[in-house]
């Protein structure tokens, strides 16, 4: 098992002093903290003692039939409350998935770079990681099947392919329509399940309709996970996995093993959030902020530093900035936690030795200034560290 760098260096960003551009937190102001202090209330008095009490381990049944209505209504997704399983936030839905796809040494398929967190699962699950290729379209669908005709040619097949299609965590890229429907081809045709993991396609503010790989999924190939952290409130930790029964069914005799049920409180919460309406006022609330935040950071970091390079993500939580080669993003890392700012080094999402000189920077979490005064700092050590290595000489 591998640590997390993110959850490592927990401590050095919840000191107050630091500016802290490492995690994926929501910026504290989106919550939606009188509307859900007010529906704790009329859910204590409405339910009583219930909201105190053990659940079902699928989930509380109001709250899998308000996550189908809002699959269906955000991305006109058909699928059926019965086959939702609750999780304890999508890290515990990978988490099941692999409690049950994976055997040490089993094959599993991701693009690189990707999520760390799914890496560290999949490592402590002893899986065999082998990763595709992505570019500003996503996937190299080609790469992946060459890779997948390379393993069948050996007698082997991964147990799934885990992709992130909508604004990638990190790189915040979408995958093409066309990228997506090549992914569904190919695993269809070495009858491979896709994990789709889309904490962030509900928070996407570019105006595009980009509709889930799901949707696609004419026979039960892709397992959806979803979250309400970056919605909602990752606190109330709360997720949910949309796939065929059998898969839910499996999944919830390893949650059953795991936590028995997710907490019983925080799923009256977001349901009653969900039925209400209140959850699609809050979901555009979160993107007019992360807009404001994304660009106010972007055009900072063109400005302090304009060796940076990156794209604008079409949603979601964070920038992947590119440095010149020369420099290294964990040696950076070290020299920005004295001035008291943090980021994740690019290295962490990759399974080889690739994104020495990559860093992702989240702009949910800091407030305007301190992204501004965080990126001064950040400025000053990058420009110390390219003459330090010659290139600005
Ligand atoms: C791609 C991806 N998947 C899963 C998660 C886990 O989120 P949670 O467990 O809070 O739902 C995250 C969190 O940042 C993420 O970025």
């Amino acid at each position: 098992m591998r640590s997390s760098v993110v959850r490592d260096m927990f401590a050095v960003t919840s000191d107050p002093r630091t500016i802290s551009f490492a995690g994926g937190h929501p910026g504290p102001e989106a919550f939606p903290v009188d509307e859900l202090r007010s529906i704790t209330d009329a859910i204590i008095s409405k339910y009583g003692p219930a909201v105190f009490q053990y659940g079902s381990t699928e989930g509380h049944a109001p709250l899998r039939r308000n996550i189908s209505a809002l699959m269906q209504e955000t991305y006109g997704l058909l699928h059926d409350p019965e086959d939702i399983l609750v999780t304890s936030g999508s890290q515990q839905a990978l988490y099941l998935l692999c409690r049950v796809f994976l055997n040490p040494g089993d094959l599993v398929i991701t693009e690189n770079p990707t999520y760390l967190g799914a890496l560290n699962i999949f490592r402590s699950f002893l899986a065999d990681i082998r990763t595709v290729e992505q570019d500003e379209e996503g996937m190299n669908i080609s790469a992946l099947e060459e890779c997948l005709a390379e393993l069948a040619s050996g007698g082997q097949k991964p147990r799934f392919i885990y992709a992130i299609p909508s604004i990638h965590n990190p790189t915040g890229v979408t995958m093409s329509a066309e990228r997506r429907s090549g992914l569904y081809d190919v695993a269809d045709r070495y009858d491979i399940p896709v994990i789709e993991d889309d904490p962030y396609g509900m928070i996407r503010y570019d105006g595009l309709a980009v509709e889930p790989l799901k949707k696609l999924d004419a026979r039960g190939r892709v397992i959806y996970v979803g979250s309400f952290s970056k919605t909602v409130s990752p606190g109330l930790r709360t997720g949910w996995i949309a796939a065929q029964s059998d898969i839910i069914r499996k999944c919830t005799i390893a949650k059953q093993g795991d936590d028995a049920c997710s907490v019983t409180m925080a799923q009256f919460i977001i349901s009653d959030f969900i039925e209400s309406g209140a959850i699609y006022r809050q979901i555009e609330r979160v993107k007019e902020m992360y807009r404001e935040k994304r660009d106010i950071m972007a055009e900072a970091l063109r400005e302090m530093i304009p060796r940076a390079s990156f794209n604008i993500p079409g949603g979601g939580l964070f920038l992947w900035v590119a440095l010149p080669e020369e420099l290294n993003a964990m040696d950076l890392l070290k020299k920005c936690l004295e001035r008291h700012v943090a980021f994740v080094p690019g290295c962490n999402f990759y399974t080889d030795h690739g994104g020495a000189n990559m860093l992702r920077l989240n702009f949910s979490f800091p407030s305007r200034d301190r992204i501004h005064e965080g990126l001064v700092r950040m400025a000053e050590i990058v420009e110390a560290e390219l003459a330090r290595s010659g290139v600005l000489n």
